[in-house]
């Protein structure tokens, strides 16, 4: 292989690699590579270059002993802190020298770590209410063993707490059940006014005023018509339970020939409530999964903090974006942006 051919192989990689010559110049670096030291390393000696002595030990060791060799190295650029694994093998067809390439660890960290503060909250959600049922269970047992008014008392809370318990498990499953359908498009034909119709009938129902200003005109999309459904159903919810007590809630669509961020024809479906608020620092964080800005009010309205998780995944199956807006004392504007294609 001559060094035309291994900058062809190198480029095609989708990591960052590198190959240092025997001579220790190193004669070829993809792009990712040369983005990750944010300098043109070709044509450099590999330890002026490179710079981590992890690295530098391990490319000489391979240089000298032609045998894989392998170092985790720490890279901070532009005060980004990057893990990686690196990875040297020598080659000695043609062109002779080591090929290095980059692990990026940093995203499995972050996983890792979402994964366990997830695995966290979920224990700690469902034992809330079990310890609060083993309280009653213990009380009925003990002092209130025959009193038939506690009894009453405590049965009605126990089904609250179950019932509770019962509300988490089927939110994680829906959430789980959405997340693995992520990438399959869904295929239906929903006529969005009719499914909204549908869901601010549910409210009045619960003497919830709504104002409905449909504007939007082409409004039939490929969808998913029971997780829409769900979407919407959480945001007026939200805007029930977290706005202004009494005052009523818009529900507004409208066609944008061209959606600044998705750069598609799309329909924007909005629910404006006149609460207290949201304070921008939370903004980012509302769609992680049981986020919220006031746990025990959430929790006292048998919110999980699951629901505008659930509709963010749901929109981006959608290949939608949620948008959230938000002045303190004036209210908040959750919308829905769907593509109409
Ligand atoms: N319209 C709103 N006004 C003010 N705060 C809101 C509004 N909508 C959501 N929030 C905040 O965002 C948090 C997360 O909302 P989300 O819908 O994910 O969970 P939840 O409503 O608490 O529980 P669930 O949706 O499972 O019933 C809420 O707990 C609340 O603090
Ligand atoms: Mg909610």
């Amino acid at each position: 292989m001559d060094q035309a051919q291994i900058k062809a192989w190198i480029d095609a990689l989708g990591i960052p690699a590198l190959f240092v010559a025997d001579d220790t110049r190193i004669i070829a670096a993809n792009d990712l590579a040369i983005s990750v030291y944010n300098l043109n390393v070709e044509g450099l000696i590999y330890s002026a270059a490179l710079r981590q002595p992890a690295a530098i030990e391990a490319i000489h060791a391979c240089l000298e002993y032609h045998k894989i060799q392998t170092a985790r190295i720490h890279h901070t650029e532009n005060c980004t802190d990057t893990v990686f694994d690196l990875r040297c093998a020598y080659i000695d067809k043609g062109l002779r020298g080591v090929l290095i390439t980059l692990k990026d660890l940093t995203d499995e960290g972050k996983n890792t770590q979402l994964h366990r503060d997830f695995v966290a909250n979920v224990s700690h959600e469902l034992r809330t209410p079990l310890t609060a049922i083993s309280g009653f269970i213990e009380t009925l047992q003990g002092s209130a063993k025959k009193d038939e008014e506690a009894l009453d008392r405590f049965l009605g809370m126990m089904a609250r707490q179950s019932a509770r318990m019962d509300r988490l498990v089927s939110d994680l499953l829906s959430l789980s059940r959405i997340e693995a359908q992520e990438r399959q498009r869904p295929s239906d034909t929903v006529y969005l006014h009719d499914l909204l119709a549908t869901v601010i009938e549910s409210y009045k129902a619960q003497d919830v005023e709504i104002i409905s200003q449909l504007n939007a005109h082409d409004h039939a999309v490929q969808a998913d018509a029971d997780q829409l459904h769900q979407v919407f159903s959480n945001l007026i919810e939200n805007a029930v339970k977290y706005g202004q007590a009494g005052a009523p809630i818009t529900v507004t669509t409208k066609n944008v020939a061209c959606d600044a961020r998705l750069r598609v024809p799309a329909i924007r479906m909005s629910v404006c409530d006149t609460g207290a608020g949201i304070d921008p620092i939370h903004l980012p964080r509302l769609t992680e999964r049981f986020y919220r800005i006031d746990g025990h009010r959430s929790r006292e309205k048998g919110g999980t903090g699951l629901g505008l998780a659930i509709a963010k995944h749901i929109i981006s199956r959608h290949r939608g974006r949620l948008e959230i807006k938000s002045k303190i004392s004036q209210g908040s504007e959750f919308t829905a942006i769907i593509p109409k294609r």
